[in-house]
């Protein structure tokens, strides 16, 4: 089997035929044992199995569970669907225990049971003491076998399953060591069955490791209704939430959450925070208008561009990919006459986002050149657009939105791409519009005047 994709052969290839991966062939044993009888009978196996006619299907409102986080609820798409199996992946010490705990504590009036195989039980209180009193009737099991923790099951009869990790339990029925493909796609597809035949949602929780040699998500990905990745800079406190997949919602949500010493805090406006208060304007920032998933808001993008004291110059970027960075600084080289080549240039994102808008590209550029120069830009504008590889700005999506939103905080312009303002002519905004064609124009906007 390919520890990389999950496709299983008769033989080992050097080179996976599924997804190209190399030296990624373990070998595995296969068991007759089924997921049904992992579970001891509880699930039930009866089902209809002749075709139906799709306009004789009937579709009963699903039924959500609120998760009492208004974020959280948004992601999944208007809150836990009752027989829904959700994997949140995540690298360690990010705070996914902190957040289903967090949430299992919450849900008043529900029985959960939460379930930890790398937890004892008295430091899952300690935990949840950091956060607060139990509003739920929230049971705890430190258990690594999936019979056993079916047997809990039973026993307690809870509202929702958390597994945290899927990584740390194992089912008697396969012989490897938990963490390993087999044992996690036995023990997934288990507790799939479970969620759909009991109607009781379960969320997994699931590691991903920097070279995915664990048997990653990748494979539970396909097992699982709903993907939700947490991520951030673990030293810095904001964390976003994202669905990669989600059979009941969309994908385009995003959640913003901060760490604090008492649990995570739901950020509901982030621009405020993203952008350092104080009127100052210092040479380097630029704020851009961006949107993640649907959501807009403004961010702080800062530069220092110094001259390269040894040889090679440096570039470094936090929150921005290095690559696209590389590309601008060879955009404002060759199509703006800008001499960067001989300098040294450090990019941070505010807040330690990892930004993916490609709307972010002009701040970028923008603040580059502040630097650079060492002429602050005003505080009053925003500014959005991708930057093209001939210096054009180009249009970028939900320009309404963005606009608004840097009303909406009292900027008092914003730069936007000349082929959105075309688009534009009929709505009316307090806040000054100006359009830009080329990078050149930008550039004259904030530092000529
Ligand atoms: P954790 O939920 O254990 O991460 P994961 O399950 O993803 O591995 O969270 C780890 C970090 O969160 C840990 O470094 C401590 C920090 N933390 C807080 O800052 N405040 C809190 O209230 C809690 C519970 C944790
Ligand atoms: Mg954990």
């Amino acid at each position: 089997m390919c520890k990389e994709c999950g496709m299983d052969y008769p033989k080992a290839y050097g080179k996976c035929p599924s997804c190209g991966a190399w030296n990624s062939f373990v070998e595995q044993k296969i068991h007759k044992q089924t997921a049904e009888k992992i579970s001891h009978g509880y699930i039930n196996t009866a089902k209809d199995t002749t075709p139906r006619l799709i306009s004789e299907v009937e579709i009963s409102e699903e039924q959500r569970f609120d998760t009492t986080s208004t974020e959280l609820n948004k992601v999944l798409g208007g809150g836990l669907v009752a027989g829904s199996l959700v994997l949140i992946g995540g690298e360690p010490g990010i705070g996914k225990s902190t957040m289903v705990l967090q949430m299992a504590l919450n849900m008043k009036g529900r029985k959960i049971l939460y379930v930890s195989g790398e937890e004892s039980v008295s430091q899952i209180k300690l935990r949840a003491e950091r956060i607060g009193d139990a509003l739920s009737e929230c049971y705890l099991l430190s258990e690594n076998s999936l019979e056993e923790i079916f047997a809990q099951i039973r026993n307690t009869q809870p509202d929702v399953v958390i597994v945290d990790s899927i990584q740390t339990i194992a089912s008697e029925s396969a012989d490897s060591s938990p963490g390993s493909i087999t044992q996690v796609r036995e023990c997934a597809s288990a507790l799939l069955k479970f969620a759909k035949q009991t109607n009781i949602p379960v969320i997994i929780i699931g590691h991903i490791t920097k070279e995915g040699s664990i048997a990653g998500p990748k494979l539970l990905e396909h097992i699982v209704d709903t993907v939700l990745q947490f991520e951030g800079d673990r030293h810095y406190i904001y964390r976003v939430l994202r669905a990669n997949k989600n059979r009941f919602g969309s994908t385009d949500e995003i959640a913003l959450f901060e760490m604090q010493q008492n649990g995570l805090r739901e950020v509901n406006n982030p621009s405020e925070l993203l952008i350092s208060q104080g009127n100052e304007a210092l040479s380097g920032v630029s704020i851009a208008a961006m949107v993640e998933g649907i959501r807009p808001f403004l961010i702080e993008v800062q530069s220092l561009v110094s001259t390269a004291a040894y040889g090679t110059p440096q570039r470094s970027a936090t929150g921005f990919d290095i690559r696209r960075m590389n590309m601008l600084l060879a955009v404002l080289e060759k199509r703006a006459g800008f001499r960067l080549a001989q300098k040294d240039v450090f990019l941070n994102i505010a807040g330690g986002l990892r930004v993916s808008d490609t709307a972010i590209d002009l701040a970028v550029a923008m603040a580059v050149l502040s630097s650079n120069l060492d002429i602050s830009i005003s505080r009053d504008i925003a500014m959005c657009g991708e930057v093209g590889l001939s210096g054009e700005i180009r249009p970028v999506n939900r320009i309404e939105n963005r606009i608004s939103e840097a009303e909406k905080l009292g900027f008092s312009s914003i730069i936007i791409p000349y082929n959105n303002n075309t688009k534009l002519a009929n709505k009316h905004f307090k806040i000054n519009i100006m359009p830009v064609r080329k990078i050149e124009d930008a550039f004259r906007v904030l530092f000529k005047d």
